[in-house]
């Protein structure tokens, strides 16, 4: 890629601004635990996979700065702002799992200094950043094995390279099927409300040379009817024990119209969006948005003004309806409940 998502480099975090694409690539610097809670809310930095790693890195520079010699004391305050950055988003787990990583370094090191302590913080925040880049090359590489030369291949929101510090994970095997020199040809969603589709999607794959065409979310049935569709691939935000997955509002009308059409329909996740402690997708939380993302429209106004609206940003799919769930650790199918504790290894 040729962009980098996220950066942590003489204690400056940097990351990609993504509400200003496709217009323009902007770079911003995020100034303080604040400006990391509100860069997460309002979707400057977006993905599962990305959330998790910038978060990390928002935590050790929330902290560093601290005077304290009192590891107890520092843990506490540690704490609090861990709690505070976990509340920006609540569907996408990989923000709490790698904020609960970050606090259980600190924990198992409470006897060390507390410079020390910070110095263990940014190891695990860096290892964080390293394993999901692995992640999504072997996501990437354990997905495109399914993905024959030709297929046409249909996908929602974005779970690619911006929605990670990597290649991505839906967008990851795509990039692989291209390296191994199959020919390709991507359907995007635009993805109403804020159009991670049309925006970002379309973006990092036209960029990339890949064969990309933007549909509206209210135009994959026909596609799927008149057979231009093999395969629907999506990213996940948080995948419950029995296979059922969160993903971005509208997934779940997606794998009922592949299922309709018998068309394989898979997950591509990285381990740090499984949720094992869940029995099942009815246990997700669901972030609501506000009003006036559907209500408004690139500033235009596109509703009745005051109008009600339905905003959830995700919905569940039942586990049911997924072909497969492709993981750095493999390619996983029904009974999710018994394959997927081979999915996890942490
Ligand atoms: O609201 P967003 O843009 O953070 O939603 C992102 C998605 O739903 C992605 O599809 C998901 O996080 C998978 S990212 C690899």
């Amino acid at each position: 890629m040729r962009f980098s998502t996220v950066s942590f480099n003489n204690n400056r975090l940097r990351i990609i601004d993504q509400r200003h694409l496709p217009q323009r690539l902007v770079y911003r610097e995020c100034k303080d635990i604040r400006d990391a809670y509100y860069s997460i809310k309002r979707l400057a930095v977006r993905g599962a996979p990305l959330i998790g790693v910038f978060a990390a890195y928002a935590l050790y520079a929330g902290v560093r700065g601290l005077k304290t010699k009192s590891a107890a004391a520092f843990i506490s305050r540690l704490s609090d702002v861990a709690s505070y950055l976990k509340s920006s988003r609540p569907t996408a787990v990989n923000l709490s799992w790698a904020v609960d990583r970050m606090i259980l370094v600190a924990m198992r090191n409470s006897e060390k200094d507390v410079s020390k302590i910070k110095r263990l913080l940014l190891d695990e925040a860096i290892a964080i950043h390293d394993e999901d880049r692995l992640m999504c090359d072997s996501i990437g590489a354990n997905g495109s094995r399914l993905i024959r030369s030709g297929d046409r291949i249909l996908t929602h929101c974005n779970a690619g390279a911006l929605a990670t510090s990597g290649i991505g994970t839906a967008l990851a095997i795509i990039y692989k099927a291209k390296r191994q020199r199959k020919i390709l040809k991507v359907y995007a969603d635009e993805t109403r409300p804020l159009l991670q589709g049309a925006r970002l999607t379309a973006w990092e794959l036209k960029n990339s040379g890949i064969d990309v065409t933007l549909l509206c979310d209210n135009m994959a049935a026909v596609l799927m009817k008149q057979a231009k569709i093999d395969k629907v691939i999506v990213g996940a935000d948080r995948i419950a024990s029995n296979g059922d997955f969160a993903n971005k509002i509208g997934t779940y009308a997606l794998a009922v119209l592949a299922h309709a059409h018998r068309i394989p329909f898979y997950v591509a996740a990285p381990s740090s969006t499984f949720d094992m402690s869940l029995k099942d997708g009815t246990e997700i939380p669901i972030e609501n948005r506000p009003p006036d993302e559907v209500r408004a429209f690139i500033s235009r106004s596109t509703a009745p003004k005051g109008i009600k609206v339905f905003n959830p940003a995700f919905d569940v799919t039942p586990g049911r309806l997924v072909t497969a769930i492709i993981t750095e650790n493999g390619i996983f199918c029904k009974p999710y409940k018994t394959s997927l504790k081979r999915a996890i290894r942490h």
